[in-house]
Order: structure tokens, then sequence, then C-alpha cells
């Protein structure tokens, strides 16, 4: 318990703090599923779930897919009861709630998926403050048979006390992305075309990305979830150096002139400026991401080799006519090939004030006749080869 909450409070990200939670939760009282609700408002969103049956029928490496919706905090549904009681709830057979209990269970996703809930934990996530920050449900108790049995209820006072571990860490968290989308939103008002579900897109993309280059690496378990949890942070703040662009340039509807096009990369350079005091390994993991999103696998990109006080050439990597010479292959950090990858697939899936959507066959097209182009093509692969997923995060953050 105490290794779990100093564990938690060294995740700042939201979503993978869930993860971790519910994980975590699960294997303490042995619950083949579960799923997190965080608040919103009067409301709750179903924000992460885990269910190893349905997991398992899954091909090795591929991730669950599932859709978010929200639920009213009242008494209509379960989850929503537990959130406005703020108590606890041990159901023993979902299916079988005695009549006259005010809240019920909703089949629907059993009978979409074949799944049967049987025993189900809710506990509310209640923060120092007091009020409640979420849900917590974890569905069928295993015995060691396997065999799906009513949660006991002599497990309940520490994982009361787990859930309010993990309230905290989610309101840290929260705090952390709250500042982070706060940057972001800065940048948005100054150029629309960085909006928030971009944002979100492209930092799922790339933690997905990371995730599935990893597991081919064979990365260990806790460096995957260390790297994951900065790369997610990084990978939002990748245009954030547009605050710095005049909106003459940001906002001009045609095509850039040379000089316009050479005022607006220095983007990346104003973006690694933010992060140079280098406080945190956010900040570090940042200013890969800002200084290295636009460089090419085939050295064509920018900034190249430059120093991003002063935006000229490192010593050594001058080309003939002065310029600092484009980053190549592996001299381009992983964050900025991966977020590469992550930004123009999101650009090209979606609609711009200047283009409209691709079509997914389309946009694969483009991708793999940039491989070894614009592209790692080793990166391109593993993100073709989980074109799915990518395409189902899409459907989680539309604009
Ligand atoms: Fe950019
Ligand atoms: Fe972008």
């Amino acid at each position: 318990m105490l290794e779990f909450e100093g564990e938690m409070s060294s995740v700042r990200d939201i979503d993978l703090l869930l993860e971790k939670i519910l994980g975590e939760a699960r294997r303490f009282t042995a619950a083949d599923a579960g799923s997190i609700y965080v608040r919103e408002g009067d409301s709750l969103r179903f924000s992460y779930t885990q269910n190893d049956t349905m997991q398992a029928k899954l091909p090795a490496g591929k991730k669950l897919i599932y859709s978010t919706f929200t639920t009213p905090i009242n008494s209509s549904s379960i989850s929503g009861h537990v959130a406005l009681t703020a108590k606890p709830l041990n159901i023993a057979d979902a299916w079988n709630i005695p009549a006259g209990t005010p809240y019920s269970f909703n089949r629907s996703y059993d009978e979409l998926s074949g799944y049967r809930t049987r025993s189900m934990l809710t506990l509310p996530l209640i923060a120092q403050r007091g009020d409640v920050s979420g849900v917590l449900q974890l569905i069928n108790a295993k015995n060691e048979l396997g065999e799906v049995i009513p949660f006991p209820q002599s497990g309940m006072q520490i994982l009361a006390h787990f859930a309010n571990a993990a309230a905290n860490a989610v309101e840290r968290a929260k705090l952390t992305r709250g500042i982070i989308m706060r940057m972001n939103k800065m940048a948005e008002l100054r150029d629309p075309k960085e909006t928030g579900a971009h944002v979100n897109r492209v930092a799922s993309y790339s933690v997905a990305l990371y995730e599935a280059w990893a597991h081919e690496q064979n990365v260990a378990e806790d460096e995957l979830e260390r790297t994951r949890d900065l790369l997610r942070l990084a990978a939002m703040l990748h245009d954030v150096g547009k605050v710095a662009i005049s909106d003459l340039i940001l906002k001009k509807p045609g095509r850039f002139t040379p000089e316009e096009f050479a005022i607006m990369k220095e983007h990346t350079l104003f973006g690694a400026r933010l992060f140079a005091e280098l406080y945190s390994d956010i900040d570090e993991a940042s200013l890969l991401v800002t200084m290295n999103h636009h460089e090419r696998w085939d050295g064509n990109g920018y900034p190249g080799f430059v120093d991003y006080l002063t935006g000229e050439p490192l010593a050594g990597y001058e080309t003939e006519d002065g310029k600092a010479r484009g980053k190549k292959g592996e001299e381009i950090p992983l964050f900025g090939r991966i977020v590469a990858i992550a930004d123009v697939y999101d650009a090209l899936s979606n609609r711009r004030c200047y283009k409209e959507a691709w079509d997914q066959d389309a946009v694969v097209a483009e991708l793999e006749n940039e491989s070894g182009k614009m592209f790692d093509p080793d990166l391109l692969r593993i993100f073709l080869q989980n074109i799915e997923t990518f395409h189902h995060i899409s459907t989680l953050y539309p604009d």
C-alpha cells in the first residue's frame, strides 16, 4: 500500500494514473475487470476500463477498445449513486439487484459484448478536500479456482484508504495537466488550428506508438511507464512555441512566402526556450519534442543542429551556405520521430481550415509514401501495423 502511494505520486499524467490505480486495485481484490469514472461537474465520465476476460480474446499486444460516455450523478446508475452518497457499494450479483433498490444495473454492455457482470464493488474516490473526485468500480472477484465470488467485506477498509490515496493522486495529476492545458490554450488562442482535441489526440497516438515500439524492443516495464508518462505531457506541448509567432503569419489563409515560412519554423526554437531551464524531466522531454518534431528522417527537416537560444548553427554542423544541417535518421531523438508521425497522421485524418479530412486509405498511402523520407521507417511500420488503435483513439477526442 505504502509502496503504491509512493509510486502514484511519481505519475504525473492523469490517464496513466487511472490505468495504474485500476490495475493495482484489481490485483489487490483479484477482480477480473474494472472501470474508473472521473467527476466532471454534475456528471461522471467513464474514463478507463480493464477486462482480463475480454482482453484474452484479443491478439497479444492489442488494446481493449471502449467508448467513453458520461452519466449524471444521481441514483439512476450504480456509479452515479456511489458518487452521490459517497459510500461504497458491494453488490453480489449485478443482474439480481433486489426490487425497490434506487439504482439499477445497465445490462447493455454485457448484452453487446457477451460478458457477464456478477459481483461488483463500487468505491467513491474522495480527495483531501472531502468531495468525490471519481468512482472506482471493480467487477467479478475471483477465488483461487478462477470462479467468480462476491467481494469479501473484510478488505473494505484497506480499499477505502486506497481510494483516498488514488483520489489525491488524481487531484495532483489534474493540476499538472491543467497547467499544460492552459499553456496549450494560450497557443490555441493564437493559432486556431492547434485545438485541445488535436493536442490530446497527438499525445495519445504518441504514447500508443511508443508502447508498441517499446514492446518490440523489450524495454523494461518501469522504464516504459516512466517514459510514456513524460512523452504524453511533452507531446501535448509540441506546438506551444507558436505563441511567439505573429498573427499575420499564424492566421494567414494562403500559402506562406519563403520569409514567412522561415519565421513559422522558429516555433520549434521558441517552444524549446520555454523549457530551457530544465527544472524537471517534464521540461527535458518537452524540449526534445518541441525542438525535434519537424525534423525529417532524410535530413531535410528543421530546425536541424542549431543552438535553440540563438538560432545559430552548432559548430561543425554548418552547410556550405552557412545554414544548420538537418538532423537525420537516429540523430533525431526518439520523441521527435514519434511525435512527427502522430502530428501528421492527425493533420491528414481531420479537417483543417485549408483542407478536408482524408479517408483512412488515403492517409495510410500518404504515410507509406513518406517512409524513410519524412518518417522513421521502423516506427512507421509499427504505426501502420496498429492503425486501428490510432483510428480508435481519434474517435475518443472528437473536434
Ligand atoms: Fe509544429
Ligand atoms: Fe500539431
